[in-house]
């Protein structure tokens, strides 16, 4: 009864059995390699289009620190939800890795930042003005810190908006499959048709070992050769790249991606539907992907952790839990059973 992260799950066997079969042979090293290759394919095919350069990475701070990195000048400012994990969970690895650019934190319920709060600050945006950081970017997350999501029209008008003002745009993608799965919308809705420049694809809390992408679309590909020098010299070009393919074709070619991401979802709002049966239960977001953001009864709170049950305590006093690709019928029910 493990809700304490994505990250706690394993990895999906097929993920671990792509990476035993490359496991032959030798093959060029830092993406050079037939894996990587093939991948470019699959992506194609998934991405529904050519127009695009890729990355791999292995964690999805680093994705991000180095996406954002590309895009955002050390004079400059990136637009971010105030809870966004770039912004809280990132020990400031966007403005170590941008060379001091600014994080600009904007409001919004549901982790989803605010139209007003979007426009206001696109408004104010002036490069002449040497006292402000101008932002140079707007970074979005879908699905978002607080497990809504996005709609792939809001996503639109809002990349809209900041292209319209100069800005390059940003998507945390750590848990997109879920977001995907939610909204009905393809991978190419909901990134380059939408607007978006360059993507951070997360693999990992889906069901891969280690696994991120960083997808640069359009314009945005001229960055290529900056993302490989910046990859480099921050330590982020895995030399055996192909371990790192692998794990994604096995992830996206055949779309288990989006099965994985479907079991959980659906065991989170199996768990969601089973706590608010008690009344004293507050869900403090719709759960739109696999995660909870919840406020318990003390004594429900408490049954479930002596049971076992592991979740972590959030935001003024609320809890989130969070389900995966193997969290089971089994542990719902057994949950269920606790929640009297
Ligand atoms: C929205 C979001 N972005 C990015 C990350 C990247 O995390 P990590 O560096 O742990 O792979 C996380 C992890 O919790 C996340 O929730």
């Amino acid at each position: 009864m493990d809700f304490s992260s994505d990250t706690s799950a394993p990895a999906h066997p097929a993920v671990l059995e792509a990476m035993a079969r490359v496991n032959s042979g030798t093959e060029p090293s830092y993406g050079n390699d037939s894996v990587s290759k093939h991948l470019r394919e699959v992506l194609a095919r998934t991405l529904e289009t050519e127009d695009f350069e890729f990355w791999l990475c292995a964690s999805g701070t680093a994705s991000n620190a180095l996406a954002l990195s590309c895009f955002c000048p050390p004079t400059g400012a990136v637009l971010c939800h105030e809870e966004s994990h770039i912004a809280r969970d990132e020990r400031g690895a966007p403005e170590f890795f941008s060379g001091g650019g600014k994080l600009q934190l904007l409001g919004g319920k549901g982790a989803q930042i605010d139209e007003t709060a979007l426009r206001q600050a696109l408004a104010a945006i002036d490069h002449g003005f040497v006292h402000e950081t101008p932002a140079h970017v707007l970074s979005l997350t879908n699905l978002t810190e607080s497990g809504t999501a996005y709609s792939r029209e809001t996503l639109a008008h809002y990349a809209a908006l900041a292209r319209e003002a100069g800005l390059t745009v940003h998507l945390d993608g750590a848990r997109i499959a879920n977001a995907l799965v939610n909204t009905g919308a393809s991978l190419a809705e909901m990134s380059w048709q939408a607007g978006i420049d360059v993507l951070c694809l997360g693999l990992t809390k889906t069901g891969a070992v280690g696994c991120e992408i960083i997808i640069l679309f359009g314009e945005a590909r001229k960055k290529a050769p900056e993302l490989r020098a910046r990859a480099k010299r921050a330590g982020h070009m895995p030399p055996k790249m192909r371990y790192l393919s692998a794990q994604a074709l096995a992830m996206l070619d055949g779309g288990l991606w989006l099965d994985l991401a479907a079991t959980a979802n659906q065991r989170a709002k199996q768990v969601a539907d089973m706590l608010c049966k008690h009344p004293g239960t507050e869900l403090l977001h719709a759960v739109q992907g696999n995660e909870i953001f919840v406020r318990l009864d003390n004594k429900v709170a408490d049954a479930l952790r002596q049971a076992g049950a592991s979740f972590y305590p959030w935001l003024e006093g609320s809890y989130r839990l969070v389900t995966n690709w193997k969290t089971g019928e089994d542990t719902v029910e057994r949950l269920s059973k606790l929640v009297v």
